[in-house]
């Protein structure tokens, strides 16, 4: 039996262009760099910097959670936006180290921040996670679901990461972004298109085995270290070139730009030597890339929103640029928008 007569439950409002109205970083305050890194494990940091572009990142407090991270950037968005908590309709927080599995950390952040009246979820897409939230909002407000979306990078990764494995200890750093969104102002167009993927095929080339269903956390798991990030680097490396790249030029077409009509681009930073690939293939010059991950290293979902932040506060992003954001992640996830400041 079909549905085909039933009427539409919502009135048929046309699509509205969605755009974000405030943004706001943290970082926490302790610095790792290198040469303290040179003291932990077999590493040194001329390798760590050819390799990766990585000098330093910053380490969490014991006492300081991805929602502790989380909430404070929400509340510079939420400033930077003129707005008040209650008036975000939903939060979505994209972290792959959550407070704990659930409740949901979004639903803490919820209550730090005030936004009583926000419905509230986390997202798993890994270092994509952050832009499959921003396309899940422009969903709702473009649908006339939501006025209101806050939408958060934020990660403790020093709290997964194995810090004897001298293979990923080095590439990791804490942090988060975020953002609020709302239909676009008069005259402005605010995101103008987006892609996003995934390949299932490849779980097993970044990913943490332990503390799911499949694999509980046991003494052996612990002994073993099951319970940190493990990846096979090169794979990873190759199916990140190949995935951004296809995404960017996926976003770019739907756009209706051209990579010449960009003044940025800003990608997930994992990896200096995978960023420059990927900007060669789009033939984007070096000075249009913006950069932090020399001093934070991977934020995984918080990378993109901090950079944004940051280089809006700057006044290196102006009003009326089109910018690219792309990333790529564990499951394996991509995701890319371009859109009009
Ligand atoms: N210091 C010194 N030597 C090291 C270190 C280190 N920190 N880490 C690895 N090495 C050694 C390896 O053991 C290896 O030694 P071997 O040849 O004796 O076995 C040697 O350096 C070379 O290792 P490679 O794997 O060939 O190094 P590569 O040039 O591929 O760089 C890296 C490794 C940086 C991990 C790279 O593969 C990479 O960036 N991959 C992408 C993965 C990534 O960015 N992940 C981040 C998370 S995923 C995400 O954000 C989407």
């Amino acid at each position: 039996m079909t549905n085909n007569n039933r009427p539409h439950p919502r009135p048929a409002h046309p699509r509205r262009n969605v755009a974000i109205v405030g943004t706001g970083s943290y970082l926490p305050e302790r610095i790792l760099s290198n040469a303290d890194l040179e003291k932990m494990v077999d590493t040194t940091d001329e390798w760590i910097l050819s390799r990766t572009g990585i000098s330093q990142r910053r380490i969490a407090a014991d006492n300081e959670f991805t929602s502790d991270m989380a909430a404070a950037a929400a509340r510079i968005a939420i400033k930077n936006a003129g707005i008040a908590p209650d008036d975000i309709d939903l939060v979505i927080l994209a972290t792959s180290t959550p407070d704990t599995i659930f409740p949901s950390t979004a639903c803490r952040i919820q209550h730090a921040i005030g936004a009583t009246g926000a419905a509230s979820f986390d997202l798993q897409a890994a270092c994509s996670g952050f832009l499959y939230g921003m396309i899940i909002a422009e969903q709702f407000i473009a649908s006339h679901m939501h006025e209101t979306v806050l939408v958060i990078g934020a990660e403790k990764l020093s709290s997964i990461v194995n810090w004897e494995d001298r293979n990923t200890c080095v590439l990791f750093g804490d942090g988060a972004g975020a953002v609020i969104m709302q239909a676009a102002p008069e005259g402005k167009h605010g995101i103008l298109a987006s892609d996003m993927g995934a390949d299932g095929a490849q779980t097993d080339i970044l990913h943490m085995p332990a503390g799911g269903c499949r694999m509980p956390v046991t003494a052996d798991v612990l002994a073993q270290k099951q319970n940190t990030i493990h990846m096979s680097g090169k794979e990873v490396y190759r199916y990140a070139v190949g995935a951004m790249n296809a995404s960017a030029e996926r976003s770019l077409q739907l756009s209706g730009l051209t990579t010449d009509q960009l003044q940025w681009v800003i990608p997930h930073q994992a990896n200096l030597r995978i960023i420059n690939s990927v900007r060669e293939r789009l033939g984007v010059e070096e000075g249009r890339v913006i950069l932090n991950l020399n001093r934070y290293g991977n934020t995984s979902a918080a990378c993109i929103p901090i950079a944004l932040h940051e280089n809006c506060q700057s006044g290196k992003i102006k009003p009326g640029d089109h910018i690219l954001m792309v990333a790529f992640g564990g499951g394996l996830t991509w995701a890319s928008i371009v859109l009009e400041w």
